[in-house]
């Protein structure tokens, strides 16, 4: 019978393991969910007789896969897979794959939440900003950009997003105003919404050049990486331009510094919580195990990422 291991340093909502371990049930799968786990060790032991694991933002690593004799497949329920040794998993013969999409809603919510309380001084009677009529660019128009774009149109914002790797005619059907290069997106609105990968070209490319591009009231929110930052540019761009503000799920390296100097001009998660919510857990943890029971049963490698 095979073992599907759940290994989530951040746990998913109960509802959302039950619902996963009721689509393994029905195919007789054994499931062990090592959750909240204190060190990266326990998750090496755990793996040991996997034949599957789910994981969230966990590090599966040459050491994790290593220890996992018989794992076939890893599953990232969400987006973003830099936490996983693609190399590694691929001469070990490991299916990687994630789901994207599932959680996407609920990362553009988190965009627009961190927007609305850094506009209203944290939720104090101090006079804010709004949003409408203020010009947004999406870096990166996938599944977390579209969403941000359909919200951003509901704040009455002027929408524009760059991606290379998306088809204009997709973008410009979504009423998004499509810029040919990444100096004319940050050239043009005063706020940019992050949605890169964190990737060897993308780390470190938002850099004190293309911010100090953006117009009066530049603000960045960055729901993406913190590693797509290049924390020194943005500490020059606090530095250099007093109308600058910059929002992150997940803090940059220089928090403390930036904390204490810009106070009122900076908001930083204290976790990685864009895609915590019980919907976005339901909707990665449920397709995740689809996705093995589809790919142990029948072979289907539908969303391999390796
Ligand atoms: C993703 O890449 O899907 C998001 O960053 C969510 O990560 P998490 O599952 O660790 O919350």
């Amino acid at each position: 019978m095979a073992k599907v291991l759940i290994a989530t340093v951040k746990p998913f909502s109960t509802e959302a393991v039950a619902e996963v371990k009721k689509v393994f049930q029905e195919t007789g799968y054994d499931v062990e969910v090592l959750a909240k786990y204190p060190d990266q060790s326990d998750l090496v032991g755990a793996v040991a007789d996997a034949d599957a694991l789910i994981i969230r933002s966990d590090i599966v690593d040459r050491a994790v896969l290593e220890a996992a004799k018989n794992l076939k497949i890893v599953v990232r329920a969400g987006a973003g897979y830099d936490n996983v040794d693609l190399k590694a998993a691929t001469e070990k013969g490991v299916v990687v794959m994630n789901t994207p999409g599932q959680n996407s809603n609920a990362v553009a919510e988190l965009a627009f939440g961190m927007l609305v309380f850094l506009n209203r001084n944290g939720l104090t009677p101090a006079a804010g900003r709004e949003l409408r009529g203020k010009k947004l660019g999406i870096h990166a128009y996938g599944f977390v950009g579209r969403i941000v774009g359909m919200i951003a149109k509901g704040f009455g914002m002027k929408v524009f997003a760059f991606d290379p790797f998306v088809d204009k005619v997709i973008i410009e059907k979504d009423g998004v105003t499509c810029e040919q290069s990444v100096e004319d997106l940050y050239s043009k609105c005063e706020y940019i919404s992050l949605h890169i990968p964190a990737n060897a070209e993308t780390k470190g490319s938002i850099n004190f050049g293309l911010m100090n591009l953006m117009p009066e009231g530049a603000t960045v929110v960055n729901t993406a990486r913190k590693e797509v930052i290049d924390e020194a540019g943005l500490v020059k761009m606090f530095r250099e331009r007093d109308d600058f503000r910059y929002l992150s799920d997940i803090a940059p390296d220089c928090k403390d510094e930036l904390e204490e100097q810009y106070r009122g001009r900076c908001f930083f998660t204290p976790k990685k919580m864009g895609a915590q919510t019980a919907e976005a857990n339901l909707n990665a943890g449920v397709a995740a195990a689809t996705q093995i029971v589809s790919f142990l049963e029948k072979g289907d490698t539908t969303f391999k990422v390796n």
